[in-house]
């Protein structure tokens, strides 16, 4: 093990420093960071999901300035063209799309998968970033609860709908920002959508597990030579999300939280770097480096084959997607 190694594994242990500012900044400066204003992703064209606000945001602005085509999708219209306005008359670029899709509504996911493609042949990068906590339980238009069709099904659907386009790319990469908070969750199946025992923070983090297993079963399937797939964690960043659904949590943590952009940091270098990120695929990751999908035996336990094959068997079923 080198030196960054062992600052990284002491570090990655108590969760305080690993996801707050502090450990942002020593793994910048012991693992020697490319900085992302060196990547270059001019002719590539890059999706992001909720790109009108927070991590979503600052990375859509990051792949604007290295050159990339960019795709905002927002579910809502109007604030999805006035943050695409600001970002281009930031960057003095002309180069970026909007796509109005609700990700918790699997027609509206659809019309927005067949927009992309009618404009696209090719896609290089699909980022699902969308998400929410939502204190109270909701509904999507299907029926199913908001969390879990948005954060779940939507996505699943749509990379679905988009794969032949990735395909094009050698390797197209599909990134899933998940959260730390899915530590603390079990994988479920049955019980994946809460119902009157609905708790958002416990909701979130069932769905944030899904996703994170949902990106290893995918690179299983998927030849890494034509799609990667990586999902990852931002560590705590202040962002509008936090701002509106943890304000306690963010008064506590107050001046250690990242800011967006360094939340955003492992996302953009996924999507930029054409090293590591293109020679690995299923893989969760924080700080620019691999990390373990359970921290606790009993999620561990939970996480068996044969659930696995249920919850993609759930999955496929409720996006409507057969033989993926
Ligand atoms: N910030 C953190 O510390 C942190 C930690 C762990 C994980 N995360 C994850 O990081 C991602 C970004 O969060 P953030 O902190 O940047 O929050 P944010 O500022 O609230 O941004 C969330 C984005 O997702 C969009 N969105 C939410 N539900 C959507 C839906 N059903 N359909 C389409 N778009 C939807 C929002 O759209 P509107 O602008 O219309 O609201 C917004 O663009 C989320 O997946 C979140 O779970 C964040």
């Amino acid at each position: 093990m080198d030196g960054a190694s062992i600052v990284d594994a002491l570090l990655e242990v108590p969760v305080v420093p690993s996801f707050t500012r502090l450990g942002f900044d020593v793994r910048r400066r012991s693992d020697h960071w490319t900085s992302l204003s060196d990547y270059r992703m001019d002719g590539r064209t890059v999706l992001v999901t909720g790109a009108s606000s927070g991590l979503g945001l600052a990375a859509a602005e990051q792949f604007v300035r290295c050159g990339a085509t960019v795709l905002l999708l927002g579910r809502d219209a109007a604030k999805t063209q006035r943050v695409s306005d600001e970002i281009a008359a930031r960057t003095g670029t002309a180069g970026l799309e909007v796509v109005v899709a609700d990700m918790g509504d699997l027609d509206a996911v659809r019309a927005a998968a067949e927009l992309v493609l009618d404009r696209h042949d090719r896609l290089d990068v699909l980022v699902h970033n969308a998400g929410a906590l939502t204190a109270d339980r909701r509904t999507a238009p299907s029926g199913m609860e908001l969390t879990v069709a948005s954060q779940v099904v939507g996505p699943f659907l749509l990379t679905s709908l988009l794969l032949p386009a990735l395909r094009e790319s050698s390797p197209g990469r599909v990134i899933t920002m998940s959260s730390g908070g899915m530590y603390s969750a079990a994988l479920r199946v049955t019980d994946l959508e809460m119902g009157a025992d609905y708790r958002g923070s416990e909701q979130y983090a069932r769905a944030k597990r899904a996703q994170v297993t949902l990106n290893e079963m995918w690179a299983e399937r998927e030849s890494a030579g034509d799609v990667v797939f990586h999902s990852m964690h931002p560590g705590w960043a202040d962002t509008p999300g936090v701002r509106d659904s943890l304000p306690t949590f963010r008064k506590v943590v107050g001046p250690l939280l990242r800011s967006a952009e360094q939340g955003a940091d492992t996302l953009v270098w996924l999507a930029a770097d054409d090293g590591v990120p293109t020679q690995s695929t299923g893989r969760f990751w924080l700080d620019r480096r691999p990390r373990s999908i359970h921290r606790l035996p009993s999620t561990r336990r939970s996480d068996t084959p044969r659930r696995r094959a249920e919850l993609w068997q759930w999955v496929s079923a409720a996006a409507g997607v057969s033989g993926a």
